[in-house]
């Protein structure tokens, strides 16, 4: 039992954060157990933002005085050039990033730091700040994940005219161009980008003055704490919690995000894979720069893509967060439960584990800035002859064939058979259906012309898919105009 007198100026222990109640100090181990500071505290800047909206809604409402607030302004701002600074001490004996701050500005200010708290609970406190927090990286990622759509789209825009073979069941399908491969990356991050602007709207909650779980018997003006923090929604509406123990509790907006971070990431882990293969000697049809791969100890001619092998690896630990999000909510009793306070570290390393993979490929794949030249350099190298080479392979033109004979009146069931006998003929000279002379073909059917072999050709065979979507340069180049016009 602890036998000198509690100090009331201010918080120094835990125990004394609490009451007069407790009769033992917390033992060290219990104290490491459950104190979140040594993770939490990077939350400190959204924790004093959240604290000045509340005081100065406060003082507006005369529930404490105007001195009070601009005590308690003063001393926030002395916090913040101590943490920023690095000099400011945080105390694991002070459990969180809530009580370190409170108990320094006490310290700093005495009583007005004592009613800063008036109103407030720390389960409204953190969930509040845990949304400011995410707000502000989610802003961030919508930046990385424009960069990476810009990168895409300025590799699509060099490649239109890159052939190479498309693939499904990764076997030889339809010719593509290489641009038309990237803008479908685009495409996807797109989405991602969109998904997270939605998560954001229910991020953007305020669930301040829910207090402990029911509410507060203090005049609050949740709005207006609301607006200070611009927390609102399109039409400039405040957008605050409507039920204090939902608003306490509810963690769904960090495990959606942590679900859009997942969805992202399985992005980015394709189209590693695919880099991946592409870089591999037998595919041979991309290479990344040096300063993204790494050697062997032993075998001296190795370069490892270990970029996006850690990025395909990484994926799995973002879905494990998701995984882990979810489940620490499931068979939870309402209202706030200590075991949300483990929603931080998932959350955290889910955005830096994001952030970097995007800057990353961002860099990966569209290079960096010369600042010389004004022109990025060191991005991905394509090999339009490996590509090229390698669409030559395995009759990708034979649907271009069965539309050949579609078009001259067969049915396309029968066009597809006449086919299938052309390239077992094919396969069985090792040549290409290109390479099969004219009168060859018209024993399969008499109705194919010179022309068939444009149709064959690769650069026939993309032009032919000029429909909305399609393949032909073309239809990539609209493409990549809209997408132009949207990232700039
Ligand atoms: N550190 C806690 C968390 O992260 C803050 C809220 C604690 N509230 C409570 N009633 N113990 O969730």
């Amino acid at each position: 039992m602890s036998t000198s007198a509690p100090s009331h100026n201010q918080l120094d222990t835990k125990a004394e954060a609490w009451s007069a109640l407790f009769s033992e100090p917390m033992s060290d181990l219990v104290k490491r157990y459950t104190s979140s500071v040594f993770f939490d505290k990077r939350m400190w800047q959204a924790d004093i933002q959240g604290s000045l909206a509340h005081a100065e809604m406060l003082s507006a409402q005369k529930i404490i005085g105007t001195d009070d607030f601009a005590s308690i302004q003063k001393g926030m701002a002395q916090i913040t050039s101590e943490i920023e600074a690095g000099s400011f001490e945080w105390k694991l004996d002070l459990e969180d990033v809530h009580l370190n701050i409170e108990a320094r500005l006490t310290a700093l200010v005495g009583d007005a730091g004592k009613r800063l708290h008036t109103g407030r609970s720390r389960n409204d406190q953190v969930a509040t700040d845990v949304r400011l927090w995410l707000r502000g990286e989610i802003d961030l990622i919508e930046g990385l994940l424009k960069e990476l759509q810009l990168s895409l789209v300025e590799v699509a825009a060099k490649n239109v005219d890159v052939i190479l073979p498309g693939f499904t069941h990764l076997q030889v399908a339809q010719p593509v161009s290489f641009g038309h491969h990237m803008l479908a990356y685009v495409e996807m991050f797109k989405r991602d980008a969109e998904r997270m602007l939605d998560v954001r709207k229910r991020v953007n909650v305020l669930p301040l003055g829910s207090a402990a779980l029911a509410g507060t018997t203090y005049p609050l003006d949740r709005e207006r704490v609301a607006k200070t923090l611009g927390m609102v929604n399109d039409q400039g509406e405040a957008c605050v919690s409507q039920n204090s123990l939902d608003g306490v509790s509810d963690r769904d907006f960090a495990i959606e995000f942590t679900a859009a971070a997942s969805l992202c990431m399985v992005h980015v882990s394709r189209l590693s894979e695919e880099l991946i293969i592409w870089m591999s000697q037998n595919f041979g049809f991309i290479k990344i720069a040096d300063r993204f791969t790494t050697g062997s100890s032993i075998m001296p001619q190795k370069k490892n893509p270990d970029v996006p092998e850690l990025a395909r690896g990484k994926t799995g630990r973002v879905v494990g967060h998701l995984m882990g999000l979810i489940t620490l909510m499931k068979g939870q009793p309402l209202a706030y439960n200590k075991d949300n306070q483990e929603d931080k570290e998932p959350l955290f390393d889910t955005v830096d584990t994001l952030k970097d993979t995007l800057r990353i490929f961002a860099e990966m794949i569209g290079g960096q800035l010369n600042p010389a030249t004004g022109t990025k350099e060191g991005g991905i190298t394509v090999n339009a002859e490996n590509m090229r080479a390698a669409a030559l392979k395995g009759y990708a033109t034979a649907t271009d064939l069965a539309d050949y004979l579609v078009k001259k009146g067969l049915p396309f069931r029968d066009a597809h058979e006449t086919v299938a006998h052309a390239v077992k003929l094919a396969t069985m000279k090792g040549v290409d259906l290109t390479e099969l002379p004219l009168a060859e073909l018209q024993a399969f059917n008499p109705n194919i012309e010179a022309d068939v072999f444009e149709a064959l050709s690769l650069e026939g065979s993309l032009n032919a898919r000029n429909t909305l979507g399609g393949t032909a340069p073309a239809q990539v180049r609209i493409q990549l105009a809209k997408h132009q016009a949207r990232l700039a």
